[in-house]
């Protein structure tokens, strides 16, 4: 088991990288396959930390899960038990997406309380609600959810969702494709994790669509078939490499990243400096000129994704000025930003919203709009990683500081990145494992 990773910094990242499929597509897709008893196969499943413990998961329930390389077959038809262990309370935040399967087989579902990155209350009170909309019945005892279906089938719903969650609205899809009648989700997320859930859902013979106005329509049916479904390359990984390449006056191809799932993220590079060309086999990204400041505010898709505010920060710690980050997803989401201060960057955190509008943290006294002063040059150091996100934004931190930094906490890389030491090797980069 990788202890610690060590980077030395300054070397320009070159060459080609392929981006793997995408965490947070693949963990929701393995949980619709128990929605049916027949065989689903998934091609592009990551090999990472958080599709294996979602695995396990799946077969502690009884389901058979087969894989070969990037392939997973899932059988349900030994699906057995409609409940959680503990064992997977508090690890990631896929169990409670499986309300919707076990009380389609079961009729009851018991599931542990969640986990997943520290970054703020991350409550899930949206999804219970919804599911209690569609006739569900839940009770929590001692972190334990207890659900039952009142009149053994969950019915459509018109779901107003008070924000756009990504997990709420995934729950409720799984529960709606096989509940009686039509579910209306409302200001609905529609991030695209969530339309290729919502293509694998339909290829298992769902009635579902996105209508406009963030909306989406379900009708349910009465049973769901086995499907292929490849799971879409993940643009957060990609996002990453990108400012990996930017910031070290790189020239990296990032085979297999769509620009369709990038393009907030692409414009955001272009202002401060950094530039793309689009191939037949992905986004080239390069480094044109010094990197200016700009002012970056995280939302909901198409918005620039929370989880690439943080390899972005780091690009705005070598810009010339002053740069802002409005944080508008979670309300605590810049704790990772201490560690680079005692590298040498100089950035501030404040609870006033500094972005163009008002989010819904206003005088809330969240730590939630960063200000960064730079160009700062960074200076390697040992480096605990907090969670998932701020872990992949040390080591491009690292990549740039003088010196030899040591990062820890590599299991919650590891989580989300697949082989990412090897990745960042294959571009160059001064990087190994210590075991
Ligand atoms: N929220 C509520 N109540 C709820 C649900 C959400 O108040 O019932 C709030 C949250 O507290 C947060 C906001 O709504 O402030 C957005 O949360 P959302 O439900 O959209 O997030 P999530 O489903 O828990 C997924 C990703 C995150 C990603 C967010 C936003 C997975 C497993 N996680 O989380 O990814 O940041 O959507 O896009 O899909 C990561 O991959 O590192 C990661 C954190």
């Amino acid at each position: 088991m990788t202890q610690s990773i060590k980077i030395t910094g300054g070397v320009p990242l070159k060459g080609e990288v392929r981006v793997s499929g995408a965490k947070n597509a693949a963990t929701k897709e393995l949980v619709a396959c128990l929605l049916t008893s027949e065989k689903v196969t998934l091609m592009n499943v990551p090999d990472i930390g958080d599709v294996s413990v979602t695995i396990d998961m799946l077969r502690g329930l009884g389901v058979s899960i087969e894989r070969e390389g990037d392939r997973v077959t899932v059988d349900a038809s030994t699906l057995t038990s409609p409940e959680v262990t503990e064992a997977f309370s508090r690890k990631n935040r896929i169990p409670i997406l499986l309300f919707g399967p076990l009380l389609s087989r079961f009729g009851t579902a018991i599931i542990p309380a969640l986990g997943g990155c520290k970054i703020g209350a991350r409550p899930v009170d949206f999804h219970l609600t919804a599911l209690q909309q569609m006739g569900t019945d839940i009770v929590c005892e001692d972190g334990v959810y207890r659900a039952s279906i009142e009149g053994g089938r969950l019915h459509g719903a018109v779901i107003e969702l008070a924000y756009p969650s990504v997990g709420a609205t995934e729950n409720v899809m799984l529960a709606a494709v096989l509940a009686k009648g039509t579910t209306m989700i409302r200001n609905a997320a529609i991030e695209p994790e969530i339309k290729d859930l919502a293509m694998l859902l339909q290829s298992m013979g769902a009635i579902i669509q996105l209508d406009v106005n963030q909306t989406w329509i379900i009708e349910g049916v009465e049973s769901l078939h086995g499907a292929t479904h490849r799971v879409i390359p993940d643009r957060i990984e990609a996002a990453s490499f990108a400012v990996a390449s930017v910031l070290t006056k790189g020239d990296v191809l990032i085979r297999g990243a769509v620009q369709d799932h990038m393009i907030s993220f692409l414009n955001a590079l272009r202002r401060i400096g950094g530039d793309f060309e689009m191939t037949s086999e992905g986004i080239r990204v390069f480094r044109v000129g010094e990197i200016k400041p700009s002012t970056v505010e995280t939302d909901v898709y198409p918005g620039f994704a929370t989880d690439w505010q943080q390899p972005f920060l780091i690009l705005l710690t070598q810009a010339d000025g002053v740069s802002i980050v409005h944080e508008t997803v979670y309300e605590s989401r810049f704790g990772y930003t201490d560690a680079l201060n005692a590298m040498g960057a100089n950035i501030t955190i404040h609870t006033n919203c500094l972005g163009a509008k008002a989010c819904r943290f206003s005088y809330r006294n969240h730590p939630h709009s960063a200000v960064v002063v730079g160009p700062t040059p960074l200076k390697a150091a040992k480096i605990e990683i907090p969670d998932l996100r701020a872990g992949f934004s040390y080591l491009v931190a690292a990549l740039i500081a003088k010196g030899t930094s040591t990062i820890t906490g590599v299991d919650l890389i590891n989580r989300g990145y697949e082989r990412i030491v090897e990745k960042l090797k294959g571009l160059g980069a001064e990087i190994e494992e210590v075991q």
